[in-house]
Protein backbone atom coordinates (compact mmCIF):
# COMPACT_ATOMS: atom_id res chain seq x y z
CA UNK A 1 0.00 0.00 0.00
CA UNK A 2 0.93 3.64 -0.62
CA UNK A 3 1.97 5.93 2.08
CA UNK A 4 -0.67 8.84 3.05
CA UNK A 5 1.28 11.74 4.10
CA UNK A 6 0.42 15.03 5.49
CA UNK A 7 1.91 17.99 2.80
CA UNK A 8 3.19 21.05 5.12
CA UNK A 9 4.14 23.13 2.13
CA UNK A 10 1.33 25.94 2.31
CA UNK A 11 0.49 25.26 5.68
CA UNK A 12 2.12 27.99 7.50
CA UNK A 13 0.02 31.47 4.87
CA UNK A 14 -1.49 34.26 6.16
CA UNK A 15 1.66 35.86 7.85
CA UNK A 16 1.68 32.73 10.64
CA UNK A 17 4.34 31.05 11.69
CA UNK A 18 5.06 28.07 13.19
CA UNK A 19 6.64 29.08 16.81
CA UNK A 20 8.76 26.81 18.86
CA UNK A 21 7.08 25.56 22.46
CA UNK A 22 8.27 23.57 25.02
CA UNK A 23 5.48 20.70 25.02
CA UNK A 24 6.62 18.23 26.63
CA UNK A 25 4.37 17.88 29.97
CA UNK A 26 1.88 17.20 27.38
CA UNK A 27 3.93 13.90 27.01
CA UNK A 28 2.98 13.34 30.80
CA UNK A 29 -0.55 14.63 29.78
CA UNK A 30 -0.82 11.61 27.71
CA UNK A 31 0.30 9.25 30.11
CA UNK A 32 -1.57 9.85 32.74
CA UNK A 33 -4.81 10.23 30.18
CA UNK A 34 -4.22 7.11 28.32
CA UNK A 35 -6.76 4.68 30.25
CA UNK A 36 -9.26 7.22 29.00
CA UNK A 37 -9.15 7.62 26.26
CA UNK A 38 -9.50 4.61 24.79
CA UNK A 39 -10.34 5.73 21.27
CA UNK A 40 -6.39 6.29 20.30
CA UNK A 41 -5.28 2.28 20.82
CA UNK A 42 -8.24 0.85 20.69
CA UNK A 43 -7.71 -1.88 23.12
CA UNK A 44 -10.59 -3.21 23.12
CA UNK A 45 -10.36 -4.23 19.22
CA UNK A 46 -9.61 -7.87 19.46
CA UNK A 47 -12.27 -8.94 21.96
CA UNK A 48 -14.87 -6.19 19.32
CA UNK A 49 -13.60 -8.17 16.23
CA UNK A 50 -14.06 -11.72 17.77
CA UNK A 51 -17.83 -10.12 19.06
CA UNK A 52 -18.61 -9.15 15.66
CA UNK A 53 -17.44 -12.34 13.79
CA UNK A 54 -19.93 -14.09 15.89
CA UNK A 55 -22.80 -11.51 15.03
CA UNK A 56 -21.92 -11.07 11.29
CA UNK A 57 -23.99 -14.03 9.88
CA UNK A 58 -27.12 -12.54 12.30
CA UNK A 59 -26.44 -9.15 10.95
CA UNK A 60 -25.83 -10.18 7.36
CA UNK A 61 -29.51 -12.28 7.31
CA UNK A 62 -31.20 -9.02 7.17
CA UNK A 63 -32.20 -6.77 4.20
CA UNK A 64 -32.74 -3.23 6.17
CA UNK A 65 -31.11 -2.72 9.16
CA UNK A 66 -33.23 0.91 11.20
CA UNK A 67 -30.62 2.33 12.62
CA UNK A 68 -31.89 4.41 15.60
CA UNK A 69 -29.33 6.88 17.12
CA UNK A 70 -28.06 10.33 17.22
CA UNK A 71 -24.54 12.27 17.16
CA UNK A 72 -21.74 10.80 17.28
CA UNK A 73 -23.77 7.05 17.43
CA UNK A 74 -24.85 7.74 13.39
CA UNK A 75 -22.84 10.28 12.24
CA UNK A 76 -19.68 7.65 12.18
CA UNK A 77 -22.10 5.18 10.55
CA UNK A 78 -23.22 7.03 7.64
CA UNK A 79 -19.96 8.27 6.69
CA UNK A 80 -18.74 4.35 6.48
CA UNK A 81 -22.85 3.79 4.50
CA UNK A 82 -22.02 6.73 1.68
CA UNK A 83 -18.18 5.93 1.37
CA UNK A 84 -18.53 2.25 1.34
CA UNK A 85 -21.36 0.66 0.38
CA UNK A 86 -22.76 3.61 -1.52
CA UNK A 87 -24.83 1.51 -3.61
CA UNK A 88 -28.24 2.22 -1.64
CA UNK A 89 -28.08 5.51 -3.50
CA UNK A 90 -27.53 4.28 -7.15
CA UNK A 91 -29.94 2.99 -9.48
CA UNK A 92 -30.94 -0.72 -9.66
CA UNK A 93 -29.58 -1.34 -6.45
CA UNK A 94 -30.26 -5.14 -4.62
CA UNK A 95 -28.19 -4.88 -1.47
CA UNK A 96 -28.70 -4.61 2.27
CA UNK A 97 -30.28 -0.88 3.16
CA UNK A 98 -29.36 0.86 5.68
CA UNK A 99 -32.00 3.34 7.48
CA UNK A 100 -30.85 5.86 9.82
CA UNK A 101 -32.51 7.65 11.94
CA UNK A 102 -31.21 10.55 13.29
CA UNK A 103 -33.77 13.04 14.16
CA UNK A 104 -37.28 13.51 15.30
CA UNK A 105 -38.81 13.77 11.88
CA UNK A 106 -42.53 12.22 12.18
CA UNK A 107 -42.44 12.01 8.73
CA UNK A 108 -39.65 9.73 7.86
CA UNK A 109 -40.25 7.41 10.99
CA UNK A 110 -43.76 7.20 10.27
CA UNK A 111 -42.91 6.23 7.26
CA UNK A 112 -39.91 4.07 6.93
CA UNK A 113 -42.39 1.98 9.29
CA UNK A 114 -45.09 1.59 6.94
CA UNK A 115 -43.00 0.80 4.29
CA UNK A 116 -40.13 -1.67 5.95
CA UNK A 117 -41.16 -5.16 5.70
CA UNK A 118 -40.21 -6.36 9.64
CA UNK A 119 -39.18 -9.54 8.92
CA UNK A 120 -36.49 -8.08 6.58
CA UNK A 121 -35.56 -6.01 9.49
CA UNK A 122 -33.15 -5.48 12.05
CA UNK A 123 -33.54 -2.79 14.43
CA UNK A 124 -30.16 -1.39 15.92
CA UNK A 125 -30.51 1.18 18.97
CA UNK A 126 -27.19 2.97 19.14
CA UNK A 127 -26.80 4.99 22.74
CA UNK A 128 -23.57 5.32 24.67
CA UNK A 129 -25.85 6.65 27.25
CA UNK A 130 -28.77 4.74 26.80
CA UNK A 131 -30.48 7.82 27.41
CA UNK A 132 -30.46 10.46 24.66
CA UNK A 133 -34.22 11.69 24.50
CA UNK A 134 -34.28 11.21 20.48
CA UNK A 135 -33.05 7.77 20.33
CA UNK A 136 -35.41 6.79 23.57
CA UNK A 137 -37.61 8.13 21.86
CA UNK A 138 -37.69 6.49 18.53
CA UNK A 139 -37.34 3.20 20.14
CA UNK A 140 -40.61 3.84 22.49
CA UNK A 141 -42.08 4.11 18.91
CA UNK A 142 -40.31 1.34 17.35
CA UNK A 143 -40.35 -1.26 19.95
CA UNK A 144 -44.07 -1.49 19.76
CA UNK A 145 -44.32 -1.56 16.26
CA UNK A 146 -42.04 -5.12 16.12
CA UNK A 147 -44.16 -6.34 18.59
CA UNK A 148 -46.94 -5.94 16.97
CA UNK A 149 -45.85 -6.81 13.49
CA UNK A 150 -43.59 -9.93 14.75
CA UNK A 151 -45.26 -11.23 18.23
CA UNK A 152 -43.12 -14.23 18.50
CA UNK A 153 -39.96 -13.54 17.48
CA UNK A 154 -39.38 -9.36 17.84
CA UNK A 155 -36.53 -9.57 19.99
CA UNK A 156 -34.63 -11.15 17.06
CA UNK A 157 -34.72 -8.19 15.16
CA UNK A 158 -33.35 -5.91 17.49
CA UNK A 159 -29.71 -5.48 18.59
CA UNK A 160 -28.18 -2.69 20.98
CA UNK A 161 -25.51 -1.12 21.41
CA UNK A 162 -24.86 0.78 24.40
CA UNK A 163 -22.89 1.09 27.79
CA UNK A 164 -21.50 -1.93 28.91
CA UNK A 165 -23.33 -1.98 32.56
CA UNK A 166 -25.50 0.66 32.91
CA UNK A 167 -27.86 3.26 31.02
CA UNK A 168 -31.58 2.31 30.31
CA UNK A 169 -30.76 0.66 27.13
CA UNK A 170 -28.57 -1.86 28.99
CA UNK A 171 -31.58 -2.57 31.11
CA UNK A 172 -34.01 -3.33 28.29
CA UNK A 173 -30.72 -5.36 27.29
CA UNK A 174 -30.68 -7.47 30.11
CA UNK A 175 -34.74 -7.63 30.76
CA UNK A 176 -35.26 -9.34 27.64
CA UNK A 177 -32.31 -11.07 26.75
CA UNK A 178 -31.63 -8.66 23.39
CA UNK A 179 -28.63 -9.09 21.50
CA UNK A 180 -25.82 -6.47 22.19
CA UNK A 181 -22.79 -5.53 21.69
CA UNK A 182 -20.46 -2.61 24.54
CA UNK A 183 -19.74 1.06 23.88
CA UNK A 184 -16.73 0.23 25.89
CA UNK A 185 -16.04 2.55 28.78
CA UNK A 186 -14.91 6.20 28.65
CA UNK A 187 -15.18 6.27 24.33
CA UNK A 188 -17.55 9.05 24.11
CA UNK A 189 -19.84 9.83 20.86
CA UNK A 190 -17.49 11.60 18.38
CA UNK A 191 -15.27 8.96 18.98
CA UNK A 192 -16.78 5.86 18.87
CA UNK A 193 -16.90 5.13 15.16
CA UNK A 194 -14.63 2.38 15.55
CA UNK A 195 -16.49 0.86 18.26
CA UNK A 196 -19.41 -1.61 17.60
CA UNK A 197 -21.58 1.97 17.35
CA UNK A 198 -19.44 2.10 13.60
CA UNK A 199 -18.39 -1.60 13.62
CA UNK A 200 -22.08 -3.45 13.74
CA UNK A 201 -23.60 -1.36 10.66
CA UNK A 202 -20.34 -1.70 8.73
CA UNK A 203 -20.58 -5.58 9.12
CA UNK A 204 -24.28 -5.47 7.97
CA UNK A 205 -23.02 -3.06 5.02
CA UNK A 206 -20.25 -5.91 4.48
CA UNK A 207 -17.63 -3.50 4.00
CA UNK A 208 -13.96 -4.31 4.66
CA UNK A 209 -14.27 -3.15 8.17
CA UNK A 210 -11.44 -5.14 9.34
CA UNK A 211 -9.47 -2.72 7.00
CA UNK A 212 -10.59 -0.09 8.02
CA UNK A 213 -9.89 -0.76 11.73
CA UNK A 214 -6.14 -1.90 10.63
CA UNK A 215 -5.82 1.74 9.71
CA UNK A 216 -6.93 3.22 12.25
CA UNK A 217 -4.57 1.13 15.12
CA UNK A 218 -1.63 1.79 12.42
CA UNK A 219 -1.79 5.47 13.31
CA UNK A 220 -2.94 5.04 16.98
CA UNK A 221 -1.50 2.59 18.68
CA UNK A 222 2.07 3.97 18.08
CA UNK A 223 1.38 6.30 20.09
CA UNK A 224 -0.63 4.30 22.95
CA UNK A 225 2.39 2.02 23.34
CA UNK A 226 4.58 4.55 22.94
CA UNK A 227 3.26 8.08 24.62
CA UNK A 228 7.05 9.71 24.41
CA UNK A 229 6.95 9.38 20.62
CA UNK A 230 3.72 12.31 21.00
CA UNK A 231 5.69 15.19 19.48
CA UNK A 232 6.65 14.06 16.65
CA UNK A 233 2.73 11.89 15.72
CA UNK A 234 1.54 13.57 12.83
CA UNK A 235 -1.78 14.15 15.27
CA UNK A 236 0.39 16.34 17.40
CA UNK A 237 1.87 18.49 14.45
CA UNK A 238 -1.54 18.90 13.28
CA UNK A 239 -3.06 19.98 16.24
CA UNK A 240 -0.08 22.49 16.98
CA UNK A 241 -0.59 23.96 14.11
CA UNK A 242 -4.97 24.40 14.14
CA UNK A 243 -3.95 25.55 17.96
CA UNK A 244 -1.34 28.00 16.50
CA UNK A 245 -3.86 29.16 13.67
CA UNK A 246 -6.55 29.50 16.26
CA UNK A 247 -4.09 32.07 18.27
CA UNK A 248 -3.63 34.31 15.40
CA UNK A 249 -7.15 34.51 14.65
CA UNK A 250 -8.26 32.04 12.21
CA UNK A 251 -11.47 31.01 13.71
CA UNK A 252 -12.85 28.63 10.89
CA UNK A 253 -11.50 25.09 9.82
CA UNK A 254 -12.57 23.75 6.29
CA UNK A 255 -12.67 19.94 6.01
CA UNK A 256 -12.37 20.16 1.94
CA UNK A 257 -12.39 16.73 0.62
CA UNK A 258 -12.13 15.98 -2.70
CA UNK A 259 -12.51 11.99 -2.77
CA UNK A 260 -16.15 12.48 -4.04
CA UNK A 261 -16.99 9.30 -2.07
CA UNK A 262 -15.51 10.27 1.29
CA UNK A 263 -17.95 14.16 1.34
CA UNK A 264 -19.82 12.73 4.11
CA UNK A 265 -16.78 12.80 6.42
CA UNK A 266 -17.13 15.93 6.74
CA UNK A 267 -20.09 16.01 8.84
CA UNK A 268 -18.67 13.27 10.90
CA UNK A 269 -15.51 15.43 11.64
CA UNK A 270 -17.38 18.59 11.78
CA UNK A 271 -19.46 16.88 14.60
CA UNK A 272 -16.17 15.78 16.42
CA UNK A 273 -14.33 19.41 16.14
CA UNK A 274 -16.82 21.44 17.36
CA UNK A 275 -18.53 19.46 20.11
CA UNK A 276 -15.25 18.44 21.32
CA UNK A 277 -13.73 22.28 21.13
CA UNK A 278 -16.12 24.86 21.16
CA UNK A 279 -15.99 25.99 25.18
CA UNK A 280 -15.34 28.90 27.37
CA UNK A 281 -15.26 31.33 24.06
CA UNK A 282 -12.78 28.93 23.02
CA UNK A 283 -12.46 26.85 19.62
CA UNK A 284 -13.12 27.24 15.60
CA UNK A 285 -15.66 26.85 13.90
CA UNK A 286 -15.80 23.69 11.12
CA UNK A 287 -16.99 23.61 7.52
CA UNK A 288 -17.83 20.57 6.25
CA UNK A 289 -17.27 21.30 2.34
CA UNK A 290 -16.95 18.68 -0.74
CA UNK A 291 -14.58 18.90 -3.91
CA UNK A 292 -15.36 19.61 -6.91
CA UNK A 293 -19.03 19.92 -5.55
CA UNK A 294 -18.56 23.42 -2.87
CA UNK A 295 -16.48 24.63 -5.77
CA UNK A 296 -19.45 26.10 -7.17
CA UNK A 297 -20.89 27.11 -3.71
CA UNK A 298 -18.68 27.77 -0.96
CA UNK A 299 -15.32 28.42 -2.80
CA UNK A 300 -15.54 32.07 -3.40
CA UNK A 301 -16.02 33.04 0.25
CA UNK A 302 -13.20 30.57 1.33
CA UNK A 303 -10.91 32.61 -1.28
CA UNK A 304 -12.30 36.25 -0.94
CA UNK A 305 -14.07 36.45 2.04
CA UNK A 306 -12.24 37.34 5.81
CA UNK A 307 -8.79 35.74 6.30
CA UNK A 308 -9.82 33.70 9.04
CA UNK A 309 -10.17 30.26 7.71
CA UNK A 310 -7.22 27.38 7.37
CA UNK A 311 -7.95 24.23 5.46
CA UNK A 312 -7.96 20.56 5.77
CA UNK A 313 -7.57 19.52 2.09
CA UNK A 314 -8.14 15.70 1.81
CA UNK A 315 -7.45 14.01 -1.67
CA UNK A 316 -6.07 10.96 -3.08
CA UNK A 317 -5.14 9.88 -6.46
CA UNK A 318 -8.52 9.92 -9.12
CA UNK A 319 -9.02 7.10 -11.11
CA UNK A 320 -8.18 7.89 -14.36
CA UNK A 321 -8.70 4.15 -15.95
CA UNK A 322 -12.82 4.57 -16.41
CA UNK A 323 -15.04 7.20 -18.52
CA UNK A 324 -12.40 8.42 -21.26
CA UNK A 325 -13.46 11.72 -22.97
CA UNK A 326 -14.67 10.27 -26.30
CA UNK A 327 -12.12 11.80 -28.82
CA UNK A 328 -14.48 12.98 -31.25
CA UNK A 329 -16.00 16.89 -29.46
CA UNK A 330 -16.79 19.84 -30.19
CA UNK A 331 -13.58 22.38 -31.38
CA UNK A 332 -13.81 24.17 -27.96
CA UNK A 333 -13.38 21.21 -25.68
CA UNK A 334 -10.41 19.67 -27.90
CA UNK A 335 -8.02 19.92 -25.39
CA UNK A 336 -10.12 17.23 -23.19
CA UNK A 337 -10.26 13.98 -25.60
CA UNK A 338 -8.45 11.64 -24.59
CA UNK A 339 -8.87 12.11 -21.36
CA UNK A 340 -10.24 10.68 -18.53
CA UNK A 341 -13.36 12.21 -15.89
CA UNK A 342 -10.40 11.13 -13.44
CA UNK A 343 -8.02 13.85 -15.36
CA UNK A 344 -10.68 16.49 -14.62
CA UNK A 345 -10.96 15.77 -11.14
CA UNK A 346 -7.23 16.15 -10.24
CA UNK A 347 -6.93 18.55 -12.75
CA UNK A 348 -9.81 20.83 -10.15
CA UNK A 349 -7.75 19.35 -7.33
CA UNK A 350 -4.45 20.74 -8.06
CA UNK A 351 -6.08 24.23 -9.45
CA UNK A 352 -8.26 24.62 -6.28
CA UNK A 353 -5.21 23.63 -3.81
CA UNK A 354 -3.08 26.70 -6.14
CA UNK A 355 -5.94 29.05 -5.89
CA UNK A 356 -6.34 28.23 -1.63
CA UNK A 357 -2.06 28.85 -1.62
CA UNK A 358 -2.33 32.12 -3.84
CA UNK A 359 -5.24 33.92 -1.48
CA UNK A 360 -2.87 32.49 1.48
CA UNK A 361 -5.12 30.74 2.93
CA UNK A 362 -3.13 28.26 5.31
CA UNK A 363 -3.83 24.70 4.48
CA UNK A 364 -2.71 21.03 5.29
CA UNK A 365 -3.25 18.33 2.55
CA UNK A 366 -4.11 15.28 3.93
CA UNK A 367 -2.83 12.71 0.47
CA UNK A 368 -4.63 9.87 1.15
CA UNK A 369 -2.58 7.32 -0.39
CA UNK A 370 -6.08 5.80 -1.67
CA UNK A 371 -9.48 6.09 -1.00
CA UNK A 372 -9.77 2.30 0.88
CA UNK A 373 -11.32 1.78 4.38
CA UNK A 374 -7.76 1.02 5.63
CA UNK A 375 -7.10 4.97 4.44
CA UNK A 376 -10.27 5.96 6.04
CA UNK A 377 -9.11 4.31 9.27
CA UNK A 378 -5.79 6.16 9.16
CA UNK A 379 -7.27 9.49 8.73
CA UNK A 380 -10.32 8.93 10.98
CA UNK A 381 -7.86 7.90 13.92
CA UNK A 382 -4.99 10.54 12.87
CA UNK A 383 -8.41 13.72 12.93
CA UNK A 384 -9.84 12.38 16.58
CA UNK A 385 -6.49 12.01 17.78
CA UNK A 386 -5.72 16.09 16.81
CA UNK A 387 -9.08 16.63 17.84
CA UNK A 388 -8.19 15.84 21.31
CA UNK A 389 -4.76 17.27 21.55
CA UNK A 390 -5.69 20.41 20.35
CA UNK A 391 -7.90 20.54 23.28
CA UNK A 392 -5.10 20.17 25.35
CA UNK A 393 -3.47 22.69 23.75
CA UNK A 394 -6.21 25.79 23.91
CA UNK A 395 -7.08 23.81 27.66
CA UNK A 396 -10.37 23.04 27.17
CA UNK A 397 -11.52 19.62 28.08
CA UNK A 398 -12.41 17.89 24.48
CA UNK A 399 -14.45 15.19 25.76
CA UNK A 400 -17.13 16.66 27.33
CA UNK A 401 -20.19 18.91 26.03
CA UNK A 402 -21.58 21.07 29.08
CA UNK A 403 -23.25 23.14 26.70
CA UNK A 404 -25.59 20.80 24.71
CA UNK A 405 -25.99 19.27 28.35
CA UNK A 406 -27.85 21.87 28.96
CA UNK A 407 -30.57 22.39 26.52
CA UNK A 408 -31.22 18.93 26.82
CA UNK A 409 -32.40 19.66 30.64
CA UNK A 410 -34.54 21.64 29.33
CA UNK A 411 -35.70 19.68 26.52
CA UNK A 412 -36.68 17.36 29.54
CA UNK A 413 -38.04 20.06 31.68
CA UNK A 414 -40.42 21.53 28.68
CA UNK A 415 -41.71 17.79 28.28
CA UNK A 416 -42.50 17.47 31.89
CA UNK A 417 -39.92 15.11 33.08
CA UNK A 418 -40.49 15.03 36.96
CA UNK A 419 -37.57 16.85 39.10
CA UNK A 420 -36.88 19.06 36.68
CA UNK A 421 -38.71 22.12 37.98
CA UNK A 422 -35.47 24.63 38.31
CA UNK A 423 -35.22 23.56 34.87
CA UNK A 424 -38.84 24.47 34.06
CA UNK A 425 -38.30 27.57 35.98
CA UNK A 426 -35.50 28.95 33.97
CA UNK A 427 -36.95 27.75 30.94
CA UNK A 428 -39.76 29.90 31.74
CA UNK A 429 -37.74 32.84 31.75
CA UNK A 430 -37.34 32.36 28.18
CA UNK A 431 -41.20 31.83 27.54
CA UNK A 432 -42.61 34.10 29.08
CA UNK A 433 -40.51 37.22 26.96
CA UNK A 434 -43.61 38.11 24.71
CA UNK A 435 -42.93 37.20 20.85
CA UNK A 436 -41.52 40.75 18.61
CA UNK A 437 -43.34 39.50 15.70
CA UNK A 438 -43.10 40.33 11.89
CA UNK A 439 -45.13 38.87 9.31
CA UNK A 440 -43.96 38.00 5.74
O1 LIG B 1 -20.33 12.96 20.83
C1 LIG B 1 -21.16 12.85 21.70
O2 LIG B 1 -20.88 12.46 22.86
C2 LIG B 1 -22.61 13.13 21.42
O3 LIG B 1 -22.81 13.73 20.20
C3 LIG B 1 -23.39 11.82 21.46
O4 LIG B 1 -22.92 10.97 20.46
C4 LIG B 1 -24.87 12.06 21.26
O5 LIG B 1 -25.33 13.00 22.17
C5 LIG B 1 -25.63 10.76 21.48
O6 LIG B 1 -25.32 10.22 22.73
P1 LIG B 1 -25.63 8.73 23.10
O7 LIG B 1 -24.73 7.85 22.34
O8 LIG B 1 -25.40 8.64 24.57
O9 LIG B 1 -27.07 8.48 22.74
Amino acid sequence: MNQSKLDWAHAWLGGVADKPSDDAKFIDQLKNELPVLPFLGLPFAEEMIAQLEEHESFLRGFKHMLLLGIGGSALGPRALQRAFAPGQDRPNYDGPCLWIADNVDPDWLENHLEKLVPEETVVVVISKSGGTIETMTQYLIVLPWLQKMLPDTWKDHLFMVTDTVKGPLREEVNKYGIRSMPVPDNLGGRYSVLSAVGMVPAVFMGMDWKGLLKGAMSVGRPLAQNPEALLDHPAWKLARWAYQMSEAGKSQVIYFCYIPSWATFGPWFCQLWAESLGKDGKGTQPIPATGVTDQHSLLQMFLDGPKDKICLFVSSPADKSILPIPAEVPAQWQYLSGQTFGDVLEAETIATRATLAEKDVPTVHLDMADSSAESAGKMMMLLEAATIFTGWLMGINPVDQPAVENGKKLARARLGMAGTEADAARLAAFTDIPSVNMEF
